[in-house]
């Protein structure tokens, strides 16, 4: 990688030896990829790694050594949800054991080390940060540090900015030098896309499981979607951009999508259309029958196959303001239907703590809770990711956490069912 004569005299640690190693493994893990140079971010950055689990050490040794070193990051940062929320998400006594004791023993320790080296503020805790009442929203073009996958694909494909599918701690150490790896879909032949995909279905496709059977076939390669737009339209309004958090979150776990174009409607494929495609790219087609298959496919990785649910998720990537008011009232009024005022189970809804500050100054707020659902502003997929709340039969609506946990999938209208009246198909 060409190195200008500034980061050559990083790199030589004449900034200090903390620095040197962080420029030095920004510059490896470019040389991996071929990336010939390192490129200035233009925007705040965004930490995947958000969470205080005590096994992973050398996180916390390295976040020392850079408070030590006395390293900020060059621009403020959002970092994903936190884990735990005892107040709305209740744990019995040995599960707060082990959140407390084993998994996350060192959350306060960590949340502490974020704030010395950049951390936006203690609010700042969301996947979802790109939402307008979180306020760190790139523009076109911007060059991100970034590398939660769900937000890393919503930059990328519905607002234009550029990013790679970094990992943890690269996110940090390329907010700290402002700077990272030129290469993949930072480039614009990198953007270009190897996929056609054509929308062939009778009605509007549930983004989650769209999402998902396009990143099952692409894998990590980039698509362009022709035919959505009939049903989605052609503008980015709140719902259609909540469409496609939801869609860009299951193609980019369900397979390892960075970036997709949608003719007609996202930024990219608005302005160069076709021109978007390489040559020879491949072909997949999607009807009714496809999307069912790839539906029906699921895995249902509960101990007992029939047992009842105990526990549903709702927002993972965090909910829009829009949606948490949708799910309110579709909430509400379908325990109404039933004659019932409770939900069936414990239903935790989950969004932003800003969006969850704007939700709780609403009547939706005051009739949602009233049903014994909460809202929270935690990571589900944190919350589930352990041999004891992992155990418990979960349901949710997102595929993200479907693919990562053992939580089973439903669609949105089977999942009312299930909160409404604990009706299981
Ligand atoms: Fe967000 Fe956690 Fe899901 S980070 S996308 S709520 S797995």
């Amino acid at each position: 990688m060409k190195l200008t004569p500034e980061e050559k005299r990083i790199l030589d640690g004449k900034e200090g030896e903390v620095k040197a190693k962080i420029l030095r493994t920004l510059v490896e893990f470019g040389d991996v990829f071929g990336a010939e140079k390192l490129v200035k971010i233009t925007h705040e950055g965004h930490l995947v790694t958000s969470f205080g689990i005590g096994l992973i050490k050398p996180l916390f040794r390295i976040m020392d050594e850079i408070i030590d070193a006395g390293i900020k990051s060059s621009v403020p940062f959002t970092v994903d949800p936190r884990p735990i929320d005892y107040e709305n998400v209740k744990c019995n006594l040995l599960n707060k054991l082990v959140f407390s004791k084993i998994m996350y023993s060192q959350q306060k320790r960590y949340e502490e080390q974020l704030s010395k080296i950049g951390l936006k503020d203690s609010n700042s805790f969301t996947c979802t940060c790109y939402q307008d009442e979180v306020g760190n929203q790139p523009k076109y073009k911007d060059i991100l540090s970034w590398a939660e996958s769900s937000a890393v694909v919503y930059a990328n494909s519905v607002i234009g900015a550029r990013c790679n599918r970094n990992s943890g701690m690269l996110d940090l150490f390329g907010c700290i030098i402002g700077k990272v790896p030129y290469f993949g879909l930072l480039t614009d032949e990198g953007r270009k896309a190897t996929w056609v995909i054509e929308i062939k279905t009778t009605k509007k496709p549930l983004p989650q499981i769209l999402g998902s059977a396009i990143g099952l076939k692409v894998m990590e390669d980039v698509p362009y979607i022709i035919g959505l737009d009939k049903f989605i339209g052609d503008k980015l309004d709140d719902e259609t951009k909540s469409y496609l958090k939801d869609f860009g979150a299951a193609a980019a776990s369900n397979g390892a999508i960075g970036l997709y174009h949608i003719d007609n409607l996202t930024p990219e494929a608005k302005k160069l259309g076709k021109k978007l495609i390489k040559e020879g790219a491949k072909k997949y087609v999607i009807d009714d029958k496809e999307l069912e298959k790839v539906y029906n496919s699921y895995p249902i990785l509960w101990k007992n196959k029939d047992a009842k649910p105990e526990l549903c998720f709702i927002g993972c990537p965090h909910l829009s303001y829009n949606q948490l008011l949708t799910w309110s009232k579709n909430i509400v009024n379908g325990l109404k239907d039933n004659n019932r005022k409770k939900v069936a189970l414990r239903t935790i809804l989950t969004t932003s703590p800003q969006v969850k500050n704007k939700f709780i100054q609403t009547q939706e707020y005051k009739d949602l809770i009233k049903t014994g659902a909460k809202v929270s502003s935690i990571c589900p997929l944190m919350y589930t990711n352990n041999p004891i709340a992992g155990k418990k039969p979960i349901v949710t609506c997102s595929n993200k956490l479907r693919t990562y946990s053992s939580s089973r999938y439903y669609k949105d209208d089977d999942l009312l069912k299930i909160i409404c009246k604990k009706e299981v198909k």
